[in-house]
């Protein structure tokens, strides 16, 4: 994938977006300024032992001070397109009730700045920083967070509207379920397994509201999706059945649990089944699964490693390795007796496989089950540690090759027939990477965390040369740009 011959051919069609992508509480720090209330990441976050180092998002990059800086970068980046989040907290402080001026006005003059550089754009609504009162009253796995996220919703349409070009509703509500009211290792740590699937339900019932509502007020003028984090799970011994049973199970939890309502109109069989034990899913109300089923434009899929899984037939609770953060709870609920094994290598800081090919087979599985649903990469990336070296630059050469590898297996999955739009590097700059705090360096923009200055990695040069070029560059030529 390094011949720079080969490289040639690989050219991205002119309308494909190149984009960085960030979140809130990842990035903007100012968490008690301009009126913004408490998020469930500033309680968990201050709650000792749930960070690593202790670590909160009280300042993180202080984006909320510096995003003229931050936009004057994404333009030097060449980025035709930025996907960010929308604090819940700074609009609405409580999470229902009034709604704060100078909240929204953030995100509008954040808004109109990249459109005056010709950035378009990609928000989300709800990146997992529940205003701290409405978890007080139960959270996701009460039925109301859904209806006051449609509310919020339409509040944020109705102020941005089509200058905002792609609303998502959700990112990632896997984590927000399974790992925020499962194995507790994300905000607000809680650890009840029947609470995390009936979040999983109202997490899709507020994608269903939320998404109507948005649609509502801005027609066809704007695009709707949601962004999950689809699983790779590939079975220990592909030619056990009970392997190979353990993978149909972990699809299920993760990536059917949120397709099948989202775009089908329905729950599978299997998930309902195999968490039987643990939940009636009489939460499921009349009419919930049409609501669910609101028409997208575009899938948002997240991708950074696979998991490989084993049964073991008969044994207590031995989920390990799952990439997620040390737990006695099992985020996979319903499947205690389902193993992670350590992957190969190589990884990432994270302790993460690197395994692009998954990537192409993953987008060319979305594109056959649904042919007509464009896809866009709103994350990929790769964490390492990295240094300033004494040329005053981040030669960040394990990035650039994760990220030479991998827009390598998306340019695949085009070929192969895929329809996939855009795709957004995580991140744009270092953040808050929850519980494992400052510790873990995503972005191409390197943060000191001491003068909070922006340095540019090797890979910034190098995805900016990607983007100037639509063809992917060879990686050896990273630490030569400037
Ligand atoms: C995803 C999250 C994002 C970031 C990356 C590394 O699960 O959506 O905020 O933390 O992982």
């Amino acid at each position: 994938m390094t011949n720079p011959g080969q490289d040639q051919t690989r050219e991205f069609p002119p309308d494909f977006e190149w984009g960085a992508a960030t979140a809130s509480y990842q990035i903007e720090g100012a968490v008690t300024e301009d009126g913004r209330g408490p998020s469930i990441w500033d309680t968990y976050s201050h709650t000792p032992g749930r960070v690593l180092n202790g670590e909160n998002g009280d300042i993180a990059a202080d984006h909320y001070h510096r995003w003229q800086e931050d936009i004057a970068l994404m333009s030097k980046l060449g980025l035709t397109a930025y996907r960010f989040s929308f604090a819940w907290p700074r609009i609405q402080p409580l999470g229902s009730g009034p709604f704060n001026p100078a909240g929204i006005d953030f995100y509008s003059r954040l808004v109109d700045g990249l459109l005056e550089v010709g950035i378009d754009p990609v928000a989300t609504l709800y990146h997992w920083d529940l205003p701290q009162p409405l978890e007080d009253a139960g959270g996701w796995p009460n039925r109301d967070t859904a209806y006051r996220f449609e509310e919020y919703a339409a509040h944020v349409a109705g102020r941005l509207g089509d200058r905002v070009k792609v609303w998502t509703t959700l990112n990632e509500p896997w984590c927000s379920a399974y790992l925020g009211y499962g194995s507790g290792v994300h905000a607000p740590g809680r650890t009840d397994p029947a609470a995390a699937m009936t979040a999983v339900h109202h997490l899709n019932l507020a994608h269903g509201l939320g998404g109507r509502a948005v649609r509502d007020i801005v027609g066809d003028r704007s695009q709707l999706s949601v962004t999950l984090n689809l699983h790779a799970i590939r079975p220990a011994d592909p030619s056990s059945a009970d392997d190979l049973d353990a993978v149909r199970q972990i699809e299920a939890l993760s990536n059917r649990a949120f397709l099948n309502p989202m775009l089908d109109g329905f729950y599978p069989q299997d998930l309902l089944e195999d968490t039987a034990k643990v939940t009636d899913w009489s939460f499921v109300r009349d009419g919930d699964l049409e609501t669910i089923k609101v028409p997208i434009d575009v899938l948002g899929v997240n991708y950074y490693s696979t998991g490989t899984v084993r049964r073991h037939v008969g044994r207590g609770p031995v989920v390990r390795a799952d990439g997620h953060g040390a737990s006695a709870w099992s985020a996979w609920i319903g499947a205690d007796d389902v193993e992670f094994i350590q992957q190969e290598g190589p990884y990432t800081a994270m302790g993460w496989n690197i395994a692009p090919e998954a990537l192409t087979k993953l987008l060319v599985g979305l594109g056959d089950a649904y042919p007509d649903l464009p896809l866009i990469i709103t994350e990929n990336g790769a964490a390492f540690h990295d240094d300033v070296s004494e040329d005053g630059r981040v030669h960040d050469a394990g990035r650039v090759d994760y990220l030479h590898s991998h827009i390598s297996a998306v340019h695949d999955a085009i070929k192969a027939g895929v329809d996939v739009r855009g795709y957004f590097v995580w991140s744009l700059m270092d953040n808050f990477e929850w519980g494992y705090g400052f510790d873990r360096r995503f972005g191409v923009i390197r943060i000191d965390y001491d003068t909070l200055e922006r340095h540019w990695k090797d890979s910034a040069f190098w995805y900016r040369e990607l983007i100037r070029t639509r063809t992917i560059p060879p990686v050896e030529i990273a630490p030569t740009l400037s």
